[in-house]
């Protein structure tokens, strides 16, 4: 019997040998034992587990030779190999209910979130800067009696040019080269198509504000975008002059810049218009001065005045390509760029800021 008893004091050994690196958990200490290696012990024991007590383990072999030892001798050795077995498996027992309970804990502490700490604060939109400007011009052009009219981005030649006097190989249709679509369609080059447009639909008396992405072969710089807005103004009615034309555009300035704004109307050239003008008006800045702080004003580069757009009495042939007797009716229009004037009151450098979607640039608008 000595023989077995060896026999089954070498498997104790054995498991012993292998359970050693289990022994601190059996006397539940944890330290340095993250959660995932607690996991990997947990994988490991189990293994261990079948080894050394499962169907094929040395153990149950040990047990098949109970049978075999003499009569006399079999109950003593019986009672050895329950016990080396009990002892072995309680060690494993321990190990296992300790590691459990070392890993549900670990784990409630990693998924406790402190609902006290400060959470994100989602981001909120904001209008974009053109877009903050059109909407002061529109409301100081509505409250005037001004309607707002939008129209499409997609123009045949008749109405960004044709219609407003400007005809085939006419100067002003190269300074206004602009992306052509389909046959016979191009991206609008000016605001001004909405006077055609507007007219025919509405028909006179009429006074609207057009705003609205106008297009351009322009390479980008500083000053030029191919892409940029224009709002456009048109007003016929019967007995309307140029005063009318000065009186409304000096009270927009004036309400968007102070009433001690100041306007000037120069004598242009526009296809569309007769007269024509360019309208400026006194600097925001320097008030005029052309000096600010003892400099220079940098934003008219001295001269007090800042140009802004185009004007004029509407030529009376637009008026007749849209129906409209000009022996009864007359009107003024205008236009002019949403970028320049923007870039203006904000003293930004290029324009090209305005489109490059810059949240750094953009959020100092909100
Ligand atoms: N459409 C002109 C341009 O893009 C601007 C303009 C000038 C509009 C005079 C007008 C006007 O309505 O009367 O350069």
């Amino acid at each position: 019997m000595q023989n077995e008893k060896d026999k089954v004091e070498s498997i104790r050994a054995k498991f012993s040998d292998e359970f050693r690196r289990f022994s601190n958990i059996q006397k539940s200490k944890f330290d340095d034992v993250t959660l995932s290696v607690a996991e990997k012990l947990q994988k490991e024991l189990a293994e261990l587990r079948i080894k050394h007590t499962g169907k094929r383990s040395e153990l149950s072999g040990a047990k098949k030779l109970i049978g075999k030892v003499s009569p006399d001798k079999r109950a003593e050795f019986g009672k050895f190999v329950q016990t080396i077995g009990k002892k072995i498996e309680t060690s494993i027992q321990e190990a296992e209910t300790n590691l459990k309970s070392y890993i549900t804990k670990a784990t409630i502490e990693r998924e406790k979130i402190d609902v006290t700490l400060p959470g994100h604060r989602p981001r909120t939109g904001h209008l974009h800067p053109i877009t903050l400007l059109r909407q002061k011009i529109e409301d100081i052009f509505v409250s005037m009696g001004y309607a707002i009219e939008d129209d499409r981005e997609i123009e045949t030649d008749y109405y960004n040019f044709d219609a407003l006097n400007i005809p085939k190989n006419h100067p002003a249709r190269e300074s206004q080269d602009t992306f052509y679509t389909t046959k016979g369609f191009a991206l609008r080059s000016q605001t001004s198509t909405v006077q055609i447009r507007a007219m025919e639909r509405r028909g006179v008396p009429l006074r609207i504000i057009a705003p609205g992405r106008v297009f351009r072969r322009d390479t980008p710089d500083q000053t030029h975008t191919p892409m940029f807005h224009q709002i456009e103004g048109l007003c016929i009615d019967k007995d309307i002059t140029m005063a009318h034309l000065k009186g409304t555009v000096t009270e927009w300035l004036r309400r968007m810049y102070g009433k001690e704004t100041r306007t000037r109307f120069r004598p242009s050239y526009f296809p569309f218009t007769e007269p024509s003008a360019e309208f400026d008006f006194s600097c925001f800045k320097c008030e005029g001065n052309g000096e600010f702080k003892g400099d220079k004003c940098g934003t008219c580069r001295g001269s007090g005045w800042i140009e802004l757009g185009g004007c004029g009495m509407v030529h009376p042939n637009v008026l007749k390509t849209c129906g409209v007797d000009h022996k009864i009716y007359s009107g003024f229009a205008f236009g002019f760029g949403l970028e320049r004037m923007c870039a203006l009151m904000y003293s930004l450098d290029d324009i090209r800021l305005m489109f490059e979607n810059d949240i750094r640039f953009l959020e100092q608008f909100r």
